[in-house]
């Protein structure tokens, strides 16, 4: 027998390599064993050109190279660089934040340190995080890595609409068992379908959430995971929904898992922010204070460069613009790209997720690691996921695009 020295807990979480990076591994062999122009990699959510190359902001390449050396290594506080803090609260809302509500941040290593603290500081050991049924993994992963669990409801009903019978069946169902109740809500732009949710989905769901707020003793913790908004639409558009947000009773919190990971092509700088949003200062002084010694007992600090190219590209209206120009054009690329794939789609009959924008598209499968599997034979590399197959449009050239439709219906 082998010889294990992990903690028991450990064996528990199952000791799976992570899903989507060992897909994405196993188009990298495909790739150098018969050619990048016979392999379709559609798995990571990274951008690349129609050159199939990495693709970054030059604006923000340059930004970063002129720093001075303090600014690249040293250390950032704890809770991140002041200016920071109020950059990403800033960037966050770009003039929508709601009326009648405090709002602070705290800076984390990306969206994902953001997700962490909430699961892990406003969840007991053992309750459960609600997400819908389309999920990224990584949610289960952080929920798992500490001793929290995940539900889920279904996001789409019979007419492909947000599915509000099926989210307010779930929250009832926690709420009997819980007194805190996490939501993550990944909008615009979804991963992995790329739904955004309309202000008439919101409505509802915050009418639900005002509702189970009724009982005092329960605390509702709504987490939006905003990771794709800058490739959603318009800067101030795509933030509208975020006024909705005002007023609400004290026993709801906001919380906001703002990442520079996909809206400055910087994914490895690590950098992002929780935000939270009340209408209670006493409950946005305890969200600081709670998520600033979590900073310290997890990663300590944050990375400082991406801190202060954030504060500087709020302070300089010319880089700014500069960088919204790049991400405009990435949008656009996106879209050419999910254009020629769904025409297509509608032409063979190939049934998708709705998707209004973002780097991923949906299948919905019987049997998505099969088809996967079936599709691997082809080099063609996507995601499954329990409900579907992922696919990463965001990796995909326009010219590798035709004819792909029709292949994942024949997999299917
Ligand atoms: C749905 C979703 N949320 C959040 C993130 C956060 O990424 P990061 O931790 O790099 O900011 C990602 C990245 O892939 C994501 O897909």
């Amino acid at each position: 027998m082998k010889t294990l020295v992990a903690a028991a807990h450990v064996a528990k979480k199952g000791n799976k390599p992570d899903r989507i990076f060992a897909i994405a591994r196993a188009a990298s062999e495909a790739i150098a064993q018969v050619g990048k122009d016979r392999v379709v990699n559609a798995t990571l959510g990274v951008i690349y050109n129609e050159q199939e190359n990495f693709a970054s902001f030059q604006s923000v390449e340059n930004h970063l190279k002129q720093m001075a050396p303090e600014e690249i290594m040293n250390y950032a506080p704890i809770g991140g660089l002041p200016e920071f803090l109020d950059a990403a609260i800033e960037m966050t809302f770009q003039g929508n934040m709601p009326e009648n509500t405090y709002a602070k941040s705290v800076a984390t290593p990306g969206g994902t340190g953001a997700l962490r603290h909430v699961i892990y500081n406003y969840l007991e050991p053992g309750q459960k995080v609600l997400v819908p049924d389309y999920f990224w993994g990584s949610y289960q992963t952080i929920a798992q890595e500490h001793h929290r669990g995940i539900d889920t409801y279904r996001l789409f009903d019979k007419n492909n609409s947000f599915n509000i019978s099926s989210i307010t069946e779930k929250v009832e169902e926690l709420l009997k068992e819980q007194d805190n109740l996490v939501i993550i809500f990944n909008t615009p732009a979804h991963n992995p379908t790329g739904y955004s949710m309309t202000d008439a989905d919101w409505h509802q769901v915050l009418d639900l959430m005002k509702a189970c707020a009724r009982n005092k003793k329960k605390r509702i913790i709504i987490l939006l995971d905003i990771a794709y908004i800058d490739f959603a639409g318009k800067p101030k558009e795509v933030r509208s929904f975020l006024r909705l947000f005002g007023g609400l009773p004290d026993n709801i919190l906001v919380t906001i898992a703002f990442s520079m990971s996909k809206s400055f092509l910087m994914y490895g700088m690590r950098s992002g922010a929780l935000i939270g949003l009340s209408s209670s200062p006493e409950v946005i002084d305890e969200f600081f204070e709670v998520n600033s010694l979590s900073n310290r007992g997890v990663w300590s600090n944050g990375t400082r460069s991406a801190q202060r190219l954030l504060v500087d590209v709020v302070k300089n209206p010319e880089l700014k613009s500069k960088i919204e120009t790049e991400q405009t054009a990435i949008r656009e690329l996106m879209n050419k790209r999910v254009d020629i794939f769904m025409q297509e789609a509608q032409r063979v009959g190939l049934e998708t997720c709705p998707y209004q924008s973002g780097f991923f598209i949906t299948i919905p499968a019987q049997d998505p690691v099969e088809s996967a599997r079936k599709l691997a034979q082809d080099n063609i590399f996507v995601v499954d996921m329990c409900t579907g197959m992922r696919v990463a449009i965001c990796g995909i050239p326009t010219h590798k695009i035709p004819g792909l439709a029709a292949k994942i219906k024949k997999a299917l």
